[in-house]
């Protein structure tokens, strides 16, 4: 332990001694090249099995272990990480003999992180929504509807085998008419407008899942429908024909395009690339559908998943109860792929109103939102699925959501094991104070965005009123009761990057520096430090994902997934954050984007 202490800070003068030895490695390795060019040098793709990466300067390496300790250098070997140190120390000259390592070095000024992780978002979504960018033009007055028929048509000339083929469905998923300046429902006939469009098959399902919106061609393959549906409205013109839009359970009428392996994987495509030109190596999906979850094993079973997901199988209080029937997975392809938890939804949202709330809304006292979830369904499943070996992640937004599902967990939780099942909380928004206290005592992790602060500061106090807002996003006091604390952005509704959730989580202020309660941040003395930020975006997301033994710091024995940033993110000054650009993700020792 002492030793291995030591060794996490490097001590300068023992990197200077080694710098003779490390030359002779960059020279076999890299045709002489020189100190002062060392940041050349290309850790690429087909890096060795076995290699030695090092900050150039100092110990630079934040490794998130207990201690949160510095080093200088990871060394790896296949997958996982074999050493941890300085090149002067634990990785010495007799090591490197032995092993034959060769050295990289990072940029001059970089630093390195555990790869990160995003506990709550909503990977095919994500895809779907800049496959066809639906929600482009937002900000543009009156344009909106032609950007989003741009946006369709710019796919289809994209594609050519869309483009030759007027038979294929054009999938698009993330239309939002709430930010839309016209106050209109799309129509059929909005499509039908663009001659590269017209005659096409297309369905657009909204943001929110409350709509969807198709073209003529979809329309005459789902005829005749019926003249009305319970709980779900078909949007009719001025003839009485059905005009393209249906809302809730209306959108059944419409048969959705079977999924393909294909259409998942462009798909998949699109979220694992940005995802890992962020510095994300692992994802945790908040509401995976059968059919998403089929796939994803499918791709584990092949050796192609390109990222690590963490599954939360969404579980509809309608349909009959599985916990003992579906076996969880477990580190399928290569530990790549996990699903142990079972996702379900306590109530709505608070812009909308359907947070479940103790006393009415401060700006509609005629209601308190709702619950999806009654507490008899509650008793009767989570003990269920938690004595089934499922992790019970809920969605729960408003006080009384919160509330009630703590109590349903206090119940479950009575005499068992908490460290087994490590109940969830998803959002965990508004929270009174007593229930932050139970958070602590009953072992529940809180899964938080810190995006939505930022996003929700400007609106929430016309919510929920001067006093209630302080349990909003009430982060610190959270930790300060001795919960966990785990980090995301619910992409596709936020973002992905999570050096933004990272930057809103320890600022508490806009991307411009801004915040109803000035700079110095919205309710500032909620802020996390920056360490407790790291440790949100890398082990506590292990944690509550059950992969802490394998994932999130950088120590020996443990996956080698890290992320070289162009910054130092835990010493610069803040607006400086946002500038930080990833340089390189390894997982499983092997670059699998950037390179420097
Ligand atoms: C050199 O490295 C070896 C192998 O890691 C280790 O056993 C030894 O204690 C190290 N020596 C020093 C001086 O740190
Ligand atoms: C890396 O692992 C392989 C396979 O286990 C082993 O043969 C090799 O010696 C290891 N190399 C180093 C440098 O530890
Ligand atoms: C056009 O697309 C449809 C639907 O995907 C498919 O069934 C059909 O075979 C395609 N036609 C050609 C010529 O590729
Ligand atoms: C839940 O199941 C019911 C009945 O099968 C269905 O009508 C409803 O759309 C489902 N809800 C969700 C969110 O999938």
């Amino acid at each position: 332990m002492e030793e291995k202490h030591k060794d996490k800070v490097a001590a300068p003068s023992t990197v200077k001694q080694s710098r003779g030895r490390l030359v002779f490695f960059l020279a076999v390795l890299l045709a002489a090249v020189g100190y002062g060019l060392q940041s050349r040098q290309q850790l690429s793709k087909d890096v060795p099995d076995a290699y030695i990466l090092c900050t150039p300067d100092d110990a630079k390496v934040y490794t998130v272990d207990t201690a949160n300790s510095r080093a200088q250098c990871v060394a790896v070997n296949g997958s996982y990480i074999i050493g941890v140190g300085s090149l002067g120390g634990s990785l010495n000259d007799t090591y490197l003999d032995a092993s034959r390592m060769p050295v990289f070095y990072t940029p001059a000024g970089s630093s390195i992180v555990p790869g990160m992780t995003d506990s709550h978002c909503h990977i095919l979504e994500y895809g779907a929504s800049k496959i066809i960018p639906l929600e482009e033009g937002k900000t543009i007055k009156g344009t909106f509807f032609r950007k989003v028929v741009a946006s369709i048509r710019n796919y289809i000339l994209k594609n050519p085998d869309i483009h030759a083929n007027k038979s294929k469905i054009i999938e698009g998923w993330g239309w939002d008419h709430t930010v839309w300046p016209e106050k209109r429902w799309p129509s059929a006939a909005d499509l039908e407008e663009d001659p590269v469009i017209r005659g096409r098959p297309v369905v657009l399902q909204s943001k929110d899942g409350h709509g969807i919106w198709v073209s003529r061609a979809t329309l005459e393959a789902n005829m005749p429908f019926i003249q009305d549906m319970e709980g779900g409205v078909i949007a009719r013109d001025a003839n009485g024909d059905a005009s393209g839009l249906f809302l809730d359970n209306a959108q059944d009428l419409v048969e959705l395009p079977k999924a393909t392996d294909e259409s998942l994987y462009k798909k998949l495509d699109v979220t694992v690339k940005t995802a890992l030109s962020f510095g994300l190596t692992s994802l945790h999906d908040a509401a995976l559908k059968p059919e998403s979850l089929a796939f994803f094993e499918r791709q584990a079973a092949q050796g192609t998943l390109p990222i690590r997901i963490y599954g939360m199988r969404f579980f509809n209080e309608t349909e009959e109860y599985w916990g003992d029937k579906v076996k969880p997975i477990i580190g399928a392809g290569d530990g790549r792929l996990h699903s142990r938890s079972v996702k379900m939804f306590g109530d709505g949202a608070l812009r909308t109103g359907g947070a479940a709330l103790y006393e009415p809304y401060f700006d509609n006292p005629s209601t308190n939102g709702f619950m999806r979830l009654s507490n008899e369904a509650m008793d009767n499943l989570i003990p269920r699925f938690l004595r089934d070996g499922w992790q019970v992640n809920v969605h729960a937004i408003g006080d009384r959501a919160n509330g009630l599902v703590l109590d349903a967990f206090e119940r479950a939780l009575d005499g068992v094991d908490v460290v087994a099942l490590r109940p969830r909380l998803e959002h965990a928004q508004l929270l009174s104070e007593s229930d932050m206290k139970r958070f602590g005592r009953l072992g529940v992790i809180a899964s938080v965005q810190p995006t939505h602060v930022t996003d929700d500061m400007w609106y929430a106090e016309d919510r929920l009123g001067p006093e209630r807002i302080k349990g909003l996003y009430a982060f610190r006091s959270i930790l300060d009761n001795n919960a966990r604390i785990t980090l995301g952005s619910d992409f596709p509704v936020e973002g992905p990057n999570p050096l933004a959730g990272f930057f809103a989580a320890i600022t508490r202020v806009a991307v411009d520096g801004s915040s109803p309660h000035g700079p110095g941040g919205w309710f500032p003395e909620q802020k996390l430090t920056r360490q407790e930020a790291l440790r949100g975006l890398t082990i506590d997301p292990a944690y509550a994902s059950f992969t802490e033994e394998t994932l999130g710091s950088l120590e020996v024995g443990k996956r080698c997934d890290l992320v070289v940033l162009s910054q130092d993110i835990m010493t610069i000054p803040v607006d400086q954050i946002l500038k930080t650009k990833v340089l390189a993700t390894v997982m499983d020792g092997k670059p699998v984007y950037g390179g420097f």
